[in-house]
């Protein structure tokens, strides 16, 4: 314990040429893995699901998550919120403002917190969603799910042929597999 202390008073009381490049090296080091750990640790923490539950929790869209196999399968893989979802930039524009104003946060949270508010803007949502897997291919179901590696064969007879064909085209998946976690909004909801 004495050693360290005396350690530690001879790195900050002696001048840089005397502590040693070795020394500034290490310690310089040690401060760069803390920092990139916190950055990590703040960057999985947004991907978690009890993050995005946190807001929408009083929405449908975990519990009818749920009662399909994306949940829960023979094969235990579940599929997370941001496995098929891109995070809201939260660190850019959410985190910021968040920090800004509290009530930016109850505003964020309060525009859907309720199932009516919800189902009221649910169509919107379901459609900004859409155009966006429509935009990108379908590119987050594709880290799981790739034409290349699947067995037609094995398939229900009622998938093969429009699997195959979808195949060759190389289509988005969302083109045809809407509702697959979630319920389809209700079309031409006037809220
Ligand atoms: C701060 C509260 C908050 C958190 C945390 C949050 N969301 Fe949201 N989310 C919202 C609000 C509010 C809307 C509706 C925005 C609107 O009305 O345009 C929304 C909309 C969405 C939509 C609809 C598509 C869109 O972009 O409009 C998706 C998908 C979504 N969130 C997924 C997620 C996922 C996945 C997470 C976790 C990584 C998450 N959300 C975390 C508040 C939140
Ligand atoms: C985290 C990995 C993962 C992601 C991301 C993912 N899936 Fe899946 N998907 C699975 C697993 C696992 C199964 C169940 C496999 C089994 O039957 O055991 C499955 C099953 C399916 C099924 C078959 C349903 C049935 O009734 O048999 C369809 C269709 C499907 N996924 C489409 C999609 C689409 C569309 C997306 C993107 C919006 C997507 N998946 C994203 C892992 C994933
Ligand atoms: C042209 C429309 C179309 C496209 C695009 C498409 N599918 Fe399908 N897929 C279908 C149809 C139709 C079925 C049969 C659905 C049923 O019987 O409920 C099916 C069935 C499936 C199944 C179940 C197979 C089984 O075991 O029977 C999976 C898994 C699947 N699709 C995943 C995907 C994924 C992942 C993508 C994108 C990489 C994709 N599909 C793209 C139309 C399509
Ligand atoms: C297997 C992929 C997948 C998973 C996992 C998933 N979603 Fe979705 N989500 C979709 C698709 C596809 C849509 C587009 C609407 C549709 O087809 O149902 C969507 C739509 C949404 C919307 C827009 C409103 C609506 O209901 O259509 C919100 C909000 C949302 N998801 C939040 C979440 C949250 C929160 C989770 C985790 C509890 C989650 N999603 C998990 C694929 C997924």
């Amino acid at each position: 314990m004495k050693n360290m202390w005396i350690w530690l008073r001879n790195l900050f009381c002696k001048p840089a040429a005397k502590i040693g490049l070795g020394v500034l090296v290490t310690v310089g080091f040690i401060a760069g893995i803390l920092a990139w750990q916190g950055f990590n640790a703040g960057m999985a923490a947004t991907n978690t699901e009890e993050f995005c539950v946190s807001c929408h929790t009083m929405h449908q869209n975990q519990e009818e998550l749920k009662e399909t196999v994306h949940w829960s399968n023979r094969s235990g893989v579940r599929a997370q919120c941001s496995d098929c979802h891109v995070p809201h930039d939260f660190t850019d524009k959410m985190a910021r403002k968040i920090q800004a104003s509290v009530e930016v946060w109850s505003h964020l949270t309060g525009k859907i917190d309720t199932p009516e508010k919800f189902e009221a803007n649910r169509a919107r949502l379901a459609q900004n969603e859409w155009d966006r897997f429509k935009a990108n291919g379908s590119k987050e179901c594709r880290t799981c799910h790739d034409y290349n590696s699947m067995d037609f064969e094995k398939m229900r007879e009622t998938s093969r042929e429009a699997m195959r064909g979808a195949a060759e085209r190389n289509q988005s998946c969302v083109d045809c597999h809407q509702g697959i976690a979630h319920k389809k909004p209700a079309k031409n909801r006037h809220p």
